[in-house]
């Protein structure tokens, strides 16, 4: 495939990847009164997200950017179980979109290791 047909591919992917993700996480109670309680515009989110995922995509390691971008936005911290359900939800999503093993493999691993900076055992 030509570079720009897979960039256009991915771009396409991410897109949906984000739809489908925050459709399936705000159907679990926590997240939406999360989301609710903190006043975070959906729409906003959604397009931080799919420049934070292809930004993922692109870099070969986990940049000091994206880690700081995760802890400033997440000055909470969650529970093992919460985010064990996020990154379900993540790759259920992916699965749901068809991503291409590889991608999906790359992304989900570089979200576990972000994840690890807002969990702590207990509330
Ligand atoms: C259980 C785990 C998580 C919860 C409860 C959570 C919750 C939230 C909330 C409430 C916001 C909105 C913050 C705001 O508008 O100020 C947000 C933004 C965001 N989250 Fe998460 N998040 C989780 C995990 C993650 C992970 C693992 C990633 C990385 C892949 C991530 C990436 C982002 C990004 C990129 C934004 C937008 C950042 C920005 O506005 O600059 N989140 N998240």
């Amino acid at each position: 495939m030509a570079i720009q047909q897979r960039n256009d591919h991915i771009t396409h992917q991410i897109n949906a990847l984000v739809e489908t993700f925050y459709r399936h996480l705000l159907e679990e109670q926590y997240f939406s009164e999360m989301f609710e309680k903190r006043q975070v515009n959906i729409e906003v989110l959604k397009e931080r997200q799919r420049v934070f995922i292809m930004s993922l995509v692109s870099d070969g390691e986990n940049g000091e950017e994206e880690v700081s971008q995760v802890q400033t936005r997440h000055p909470f911290q969650t529970t093992p179980e919460r985010a064990k359900i996020w990154l379900q939800i993540m790759k259920e999503s992916m699965i749901e979109e068809q991503f291409d093993e590889e991608l999906q493999q790359h992304l989900l691993q570089k979200m576990k290791r972000l994840m690890t900076s807002i969990v702590k055992e207990k509330e």
